[in-house]
């Protein structure tokens, strides 16, 4: 796939066919999300692959609309420090939805689907990723075939229109 066809084919999967992601694809996913740029290039970030079935479901408990994880192929857990200073956070999270954006375009690419979801419960996602107590889970993303259809270009997203949310020059 061309980028510009993996960035309209990209859509969130939630159901996937039970196939594994064979292992040069997933490779192929963590080395986009080690090449994302960061603030600083601080690569404040851990990425945790989780493939193990029951691992999968344990993890698929950290949040409500999560339940897609324990169905993935492989899920990929965002991890950065633990911090609580707000101005690191923000920078944190916008590191990793560049990773994000990263794993998911060249998920596509390959033909995978991807999916975001949030963590609410960081004890549970600690216990399960063995994660050291000063770092935290910030998102995961599961990836997995697509059960319903193959990922091809969406001609009409559900996006606001062009003119609605770009402003030239001026607002
Ligand atoms: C920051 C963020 C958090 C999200 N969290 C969840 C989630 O917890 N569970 C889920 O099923 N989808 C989650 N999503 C997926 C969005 O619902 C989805 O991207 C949006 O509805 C647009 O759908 P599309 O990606 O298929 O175009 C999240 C997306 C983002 C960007």
């Amino acid at each position: 796939m061309q980028t510009w066809e993996a960035i309209r084919a990209r859509r969130n999967v939630r159901s996937y066919d039970g196939r594994p992601i064979d292992d040069d694809t997933l490779e192929h996913i963590l080395e986009a999300a080690r090449r994302t740029p960061s603030s600083m290039n601080q690569q404040a970030w851990d990425f945790v692959v989780v493939t193990d079935r029951e691992r999968l479901q344990d993890l698929s408990k950290v949040w409500r609309h999560a339940a897609h994880v324990a169905r993935s192929a492989a899920t990929i857990a965002l991890v950065a420090p633990a911090s609580a200073d707000p101005d690191e956070r923000e920078t944190f999270q916008f590191d990793l939805g560049q990773a994000s954006m990263s794993i998911m375009l060249t998920a596509a690419d390959r033909g995978i689907g991807s999916c975001h979801a949030a963590v609410a419960d960081q004890a549970l996602a600690r216990e399960v990723l063995g994660l050291p107590a000063e770092r935290e889970c910030m998102w995961l993303i599961s990836l997995g075939h697509p059960a319903d259809r193959p990922l091809t270009p969406i001609e009409r997203p559900s996006r606001r229109a062009i003119d609605d949310v770009v402003h030239r020059e001026r607002w």
